[in-house]
């Protein structure tokens, strides 16, 4: 049975995963950069009779990665599913992002995936085989207002993960790519939070729209998906041959991925301020009746 890397796991889609490829008889190694939060993954494998290995591991330390590589492969014999999963999100209008905003997103949801894989990509190749899975979003193919840093960071992971695929098929190294719609996790503050985070420009021009934006998102949340579900689609794209390079985790990622890949920019546009409900931003109208600020 594989071993399976997972960074994130201590909640979300992570959290499922770890438990999902446990049952699946794989060997899992659930890494999150705070060990203190595995009380709960911990917890349900007890309950389920799981064996499940706990490892410190930040995405935005890569100094850590060679050692990292080194140790799962002393201790488990190699390194056979690697789940670049961990994420965060700092929804923003770039005008009212900061530099540290923008940087600390990439380091996260780029970088941190980046580097982890080319740590382990000697492993792989020794090895003759390994699959990559990156969790990507529907903002690694299409860019929406009020999420500039997020897009961004899930764009490049798209692009890079498309190229590395062909560097490294000759070795038998797999990449792959899911786009999932709303699920219902923590990277999504809690519906007590305020909806925008205490430092968000009291003046910005841009407010309304992130404000709005977000409320909707809260809504989308009562009907949101289960993050299972996701960790289920992980261990099919691990047992796969590699062949398919995105995998849409539900109807809503799968309809937008083929409006989106079969559309000119002005279908695309128009599509995706559809979906968004931001037209009337782009209109230079009013928030919406319902959606306008507290
Ligand atoms: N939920 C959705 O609807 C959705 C949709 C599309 C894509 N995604 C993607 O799914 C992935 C998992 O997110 P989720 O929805 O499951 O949210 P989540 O519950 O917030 O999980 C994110 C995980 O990433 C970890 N993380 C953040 N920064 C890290 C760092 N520097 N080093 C190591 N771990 C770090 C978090 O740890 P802490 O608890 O320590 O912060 C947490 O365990 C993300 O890549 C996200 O972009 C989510």
């Amino acid at each position: 049975m594989a071993v399976v890397v997972i960074t994130g796991s201590n909640s979300g889609f992570g959290r499922e995963a770890a438990l999902e490829f446990a049952r699946n008889g794989d060997t899992v190694v659930a890494t999150m950069r705070n060990t203190d939060k595995a009380e709960s993954l911990r917890e349900a494998a007890r309950k389920e009779d799981l064996n499940i290995s706990v490892l410190g591991l930040d995405v935005t330390d890569p100094e850590s990665f060679a050692q990292f590589g080194a140790k799962v492969v002393a201790k488990f014999g190699s390194v056979d599913v690697l789940i670049n999963n961990a994420g965060i999100l700092r929804p923003g209008a770039l005008e009212d992002l900061d530099e540290a905003k923008l940087r600390l997103v990439m380091e996260t949801n780029f970088f941190g995936p980046m580097l982890l894989t080319r740590a382990v990509l000697p492993q792989m190749r020794k090895q003759g085989s390994g699959h990559i899975i990156m969790v990507s979003s529907l903002s690694g193919i299409a860019g929406l207002p009020g999420d500039v840093a997020y897009t961004a960071s899930k764009f490049a992971l798209e692009g890079a993960t498309e190229a590395l695929r062909h560097e490294v098929d000759r070795w038998g190294i797999h990449l792959s790519l899911i786009q999932a719609g709303m699920y219902s996790t923590q990277i999504f503050p809690s519906r007590d939070d305020e909806v925008l985070p205490d430092d968000y420009p009291a003046d910005s021009p841009y407010r309304i729209l992130v404000e709005t934006k977000l409320r909707g998102i809260y809504e989308s949340l009562q009907g949101a998906f289960d993050p299972a579900d996701v960790a289920r689609l992980m261990v099919r794209i691990a047992a796969s041959d590699g062949s398919q390079l995105r995998w849409p985790a539900d109807a809503v990622a799968e309809t937008v991925l083929k409006k989106v890949f079969a559309q000119d920019d002005a279908g695309r546009d128009a599509f995706l301020r559809d979906v968004s409900e931001t037209q009337w931003w782009s209109n230079g109208q009013d928030a919406p009746t319902g959606r306008e600020s507290v």
